[in-house]
């Protein structure tokens, strides 16, 4: 067998291609191959069952070598190719094949900052199902059936009864359901309107939602994370004013107001001349929204806003057409740096 196992290896030093190794493995391990029919060739009856026993063992380790040898050397070869193509074969003056590096898409981008953000300020990142009860994405945030407030959102139904939720309150109730109080959470996700579509309208589009409960919440705490928000967002002081701004599920609501960053409040065509930006809806959550998160509102109580991603993305990068961004053109989603 030793005769066998040197040829064996001589041989393989010699295969140069995947081809020849292949040859060898022929050779040694095929159907007619030196090792497959060393058995077969050889003359039991005049060996002792020691012997025997002997033989059978040489032979199966001289199988698994040539097995694991040849497995090298296909390794070898392949490898080989790969590292050095043959010369004269490679034009070095073609251009390079290049990689396609993918992007994040901007209101990610605008999402994840504002995340980190706030998990700074201590909120949980939470999300919530784009498919919602009536139950969640109106009635417990104190839009009953026959309030008109549901005319204000145009719902896409679902023949099941269940609807694509329109704003993502809807994960209000929730959420307190959920973790009780006291409480600070954000909530970011997508949200459905049946609304035609222009420069400014969606019928899908992102919102970022953020509550907090705890005891003796008032609006000069709203005030203060909406400042702090929105001067990390802008990377500067920025100036809010709070107008009255009605939704069912806060009291008092409003509407945050931030002076244009682009006139400090002069007025320009950015804030129409009025030299303020309509942000942030939001206010103190409603008693009632609280009570149906089974919160004790003798105890807590809280503040909610939702702010509109989309919109946000749109102003810090100063994009035209909301319809952008769902068309799917990569030139304009490679546009956005990455580090913003
Ligand atoms: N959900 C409201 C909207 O979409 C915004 C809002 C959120 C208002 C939280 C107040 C508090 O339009």
């Amino acid at each position: 067998m030793k005769p066998i196992r040197e040829q064996l290896l001589g041989d393989l030093a010699r295969a140069g291609s995947a081809h020849e190794v292949e040859q060898v493995r022929i050779r040694y391990l095929g159907r007619k191959g030196q090792i497959t029919t060393l058995a077969k060739n050889t003359d039991f009856r005049r060996m002792s069952p020691d012997e025997r026993r002997e033989f059978g063992r040489q032979l199966n380790e001289l199988k698994q070598l040539a097995e694991s040898r040849i497995a090298e050397a296909f390794e070898a070869v392949r490898s080989r190719t790969v590292a050095e193509p043959a010369a004269g074969k490679v034009d070095l003056t073609l251009p390079g094949t290049g990689h396609r590096v993918g992007c994040l898409h901007p209101i990610s981008l605008v999402q994840m900052e504002l995340e980190d953000i706030f998990q700074g300020m201590g909120f949980m990142v939470l999300t919530g199902p784009e498919v919602e009860t009536e139950y969640y994405n109106f009635d417990a945030l104190n839009i009953p059936a026959d309030h008109p407030a549901r005319d204000m959102q145009d719902t896409f139904w679902l023949t099941n009864g269940m609807l694509l939720r329109t704003h993502t309150s809807a994960n209000q109730v929730r959420v307190l359901e959920r973790f009780g109080a006291p409480l600070r959470a954000i909530f970011p996700g997508r949200c459905f309107r049946y609304e035609a579509m222009d420069a400014s309208h969606e019928n899908s589009f992102y919102q970022l939602e953020g509550l907090l409960v705890d005891r003796d919440i008032s609006v000069a705490n709203l005030i203060a994370v909406m400042k702090a928000l929105l001067s990390e967002v802008f990377h500067r002081d920025v100036t809010v004013r709070l107008r009255p701004g009605f939704f069912p599920f806060v009291e008092p609501g409003f509407e945050l107001d931030c002076q244009c960053l682009i006139c400090r409040g002069k007025g320009c065509s950015t804030c129409k001349s009025t030299g303020w930006l309509e942000l942030i809806p939001c206010g103190l959550v409603h008693p009632r929204v609280l009570e149906y998160g089974r919160i004790d509102t003798s105890q807590y109580s809280g503040f909610a806003f939702g702010l509109g991603l989309t919109r946000l993305a749109m102003m810090k990068f100063g994009i035209p057409d909301i319809r952008l961004f769902n068309s799917g053109d990569v030139r304009f989603y490679e546009q956005f740096p990455a580090a913003v």
